[in-house]
């Protein structure tokens, strides 16, 4: 029987303060719309179109076949943990012990286990405003505070050594950012990535740099944040580039000494990660893997390409041409005054989907909306048609 909600037990006071994502219901309601046989454009979704590359769906299959169904060490599968480390000296030329390498449930369970390391009550958590949602949540449930950096086209929307020191404060533990960024495709600077880790470290604080999207940059590759100094950590995953969202399967660089910390907290939060997924991680290192993903990011690159210049022909407003990962940050007030009705009138009317700028932010977000380029070209033709219509018609 359900329970009394009013007579029922207390729910954490701090998951009040916690949100959802606009983006959740939209794509319900999207999904409805398909459900009734509708042609949804979808351009909310913050994962590839493409499913998870053959070579790594074999090797899951190979281990399930072959008993492999034990949990795995805490810290990870050793021989996907020497690949990972194996892979900072081929790709980036840094050297990484194996040892540093903690594989996680995707990188969202990485940045909860980082956070958990960071944050104590009270303890302020830099953020740049906008950027992924669930880092203040997080921080918050934690009982830490959140101090929300807006940033801009300017910067690439990207935090600076400039605008840390103008916000500084003695409550702040630890720095945390995106590169390339969700929402706004951005990457920050290497120099400007130094410049911050040794800000980071000046000031004697936590730098957490999430590098989800590393793999999917289009033109020349930034530096790793790994190694700059000894209390950065760095934050990367299967998910995005590897496309293999649903396999759980991320991972932390950690600084050697905060490794038995973090072995602690992952014993108690979730034991090991997936371990088919690990089976299936070990063959995305792969040479034929890697030709199938490269050939991907191609392929999201032509989409970036197309989609950036019809958005602008369109009246949206950029002002920065996103460098990676497959977001669009558009500034929509040539359409509308608040970037959520637009994106609830859109969805209704036309039948195009995007996420509203209120799921990343305050500063920019009743202006802006993100659209993401994980659907094919002849389908972001499709949106770009509709939303033509849809100006017409104001
Ligand atoms: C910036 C960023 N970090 C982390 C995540 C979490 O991804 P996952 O847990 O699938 O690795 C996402 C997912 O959208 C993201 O955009």
């Amino acid at each position: 029987m359900a329970k009394d909600k009013v007579c029922g037990p207390k729910v954490s006071g701090r998951l009040q303060d916690a949100n959802s994502f606009h983006v959740m219901s939209l794509m319900a309601e999207a999904k409805q719309l398909d459900a009734l046989g509708h042609q949804v454009i979808h351009m909310e979704m913050g994962e590839p179109d493409f499913s998870t590359p053959q070579p790594i769906i074999e090797a899951g299959i190979e281990s399930l076949r072959s008993g492999i169904t034990h949990y795995t060490p805490t810290l990870g599968l050793p021989a996907l943990r020497e690949a990972i480390a194996n892979f900072y000296q081929k790709e980036y030329r840094v050297t990484v012990d194996p040892e540093q390498i903690v594989i996680t449930p995707g990188s969202a369970t990485a940045l909860q286990l980082v956070l958990n390391l960071m944050v104590s009550d009270g303890d302020a958590v830099v953020i740049p405003d906008p950027a992924y949602p669930s880092t203040h949540n997080l921080v918050r449930l934690l009982g830490g505070k959140v101090l929300q950096i807006a940033v801009n086209e300017d910067s690439s929307w990207q935090l600076t050594e400039e605008l840390l020191e103008e916000h500084w404060n003695d409550a702040i533990n630890a720095v945390l950012l995106a590169s390339p960024s969700n929402p706004t495709g951005t990457i920050l600077e290497d120099v400007q990535l130094q410049k911050i880790a040794d800000f980071c470290e000046a000031k004697g604080v936590f730098l957490l740099v999430d590098e989800i999207y590393h793999g999917l940059v289009y033109g020349q590759a930034p530096k790793t944040a790994v190694s700059l100094n000894d209390n950065t950590f760095v934050i990367n995953s299967f998910s995005k580039f590897y496309g293999m969202t649903g396999w759980r399967v991320g991972w932390i660089v950690s600084p050697k000494a905060y490794l038995e910390d973090l072995n602690k907290l992952a014993q108690h939060t979730f034991l090991a990660a997936p371990t088919p997924g690990q089976y299936g991680a070990l063959a995305a290192f792969n040479s034929d893997t890697q030709k199938i993903l490269l050939s991907r990011r191609d392929e999201f690159k032509a989409r970036r390409d197309y989609l950036y210049e019809a958005l602008a022909d369109l009246g949206f407003k950029m002002h920065v041409k996103p460098q990676g990962a497959f977001y669009i940050y558009a500034d929509c007030s040539e359409f509308c005054e608040d970037s959520y009705k637009f994106v609830c009138n859109t969805l209704r009317e036309k039948h195009v989907a995007f996420t509203p700028g209120v799921d990343f932010g305050v500063t920019s977000a009743k202006q802006h909306v993100r659209f993401a380029y994980t659907t094919n070209l002849e389908n972001l033709k499709i949106g770009v048609q509709r939303l033509a219509e849809l100006k017409s018609k104001a």
